[in-house]
């Protein structure tokens, strides 16, 4: 290896490293910041960002809902922690006790409650997902299932398959899923209605969980 290769690795391997150590910080920012989202605030703003913790039926008026991006979009971390200090902001004292790079890690896990340009939950998504779907559609959502093995074919939708789209698709899909495979196109029974579980909000979030699934290679 001449001079100039050696330099040439010797910086990727820095720069590598630096990479690394960029993705670790922010990764430990998110762990802490969302520590501190469900310790101190989800109790009122919901675990999900919905406004509806435990103590919000308690609260004088209803809260804000940080799965709506319009909120979050046209604001910076200054102004919302500057609004936080604020005296409509009464029972915010616990925000104000934060340290600051806390309180900024804490507004950076509520930026991740949402997803840009929309009104959905990724994270209420997922936990749909778990409890209702995966059972047929697999945790990958490969169609595999631990029930998948008992259905006569056709067989749960394998939505890793690289010709399964959701994208431009979405409303198509929420439909489906509201009424079930039989009602939605006479297809497989055991694909079920899921209007009568779950509301609009709750099966747009799942498809939207569904996005984060990753695709096999064909
Ligand atoms: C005791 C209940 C309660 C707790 C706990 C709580 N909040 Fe709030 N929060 C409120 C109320 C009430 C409002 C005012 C109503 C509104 O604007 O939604 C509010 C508003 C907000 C707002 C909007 C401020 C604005 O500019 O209008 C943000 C951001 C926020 N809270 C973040 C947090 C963070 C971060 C935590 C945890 C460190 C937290 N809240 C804990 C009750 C609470
Ligand atoms: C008991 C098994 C079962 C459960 C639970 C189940 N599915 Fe299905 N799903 C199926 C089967 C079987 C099909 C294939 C239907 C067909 O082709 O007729 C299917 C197909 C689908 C499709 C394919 C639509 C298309 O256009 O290709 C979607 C989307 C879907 N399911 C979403 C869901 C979601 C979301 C949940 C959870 C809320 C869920 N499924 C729960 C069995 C199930």
């Amino acid at each position: 290896m001449n001079r100039f290769a050696i330099a040439a690795v010797v910086a990727v391997a820095l720069g590598g490293s630096a990479a690394v150590a960029v993705a670790e910080d922010a990764a430990g920012l998110k762990a802490q910041g969302q520590q501190v989202y469900e310790e101190l605030c989800a109790t009122c703003h919901g675990r999900y960002g919905r406004g509806d913790g435990p103590l919000a039926a308690n609260l004088k008026a209803p809260l804000l809902d940080f799965t709506n991006s319009a909120w979050l979009a046209g604001r910076s971390d200054e102004a919302i922690a500057k609004g936080l200090e604020s005296a409509s902001h009464g029972p915010m004292t616990v925000a104000t006790v934060l340290k600051p790079e806390v309180l900024q890690s804490t507004i950076g896990f509520i930026r991740t409650l949402s997803v840009p340009g929309k009104h959905v939950s990724v994270p209420a998504g997922r936990d749909i997902y778990a409890a209702s779907c995966q059972g047929c559609h697999g945790v990958n959502g490969d169609g595999k299932g631990p029930v998948a093995t008992y259905l006569d074919p056709p067989k749960p939708r394998d939505f890793t398959s690289p010709e399964f789209k959701i994208e431009g698709r979405e409303d198509e899909l929420v439909n489906f899923i509201s009424l079930g495979a039989a009602k939605a196109m006479h297809g497989s029974p055991y694909m079920p209605e899921w209007a009568t579980r779950l509301n609009p909000q709750q099966i747009r979030d799942t498809v939207e969980y569904m996005k984060t699934l990753k695709k096999t290679t064909p």
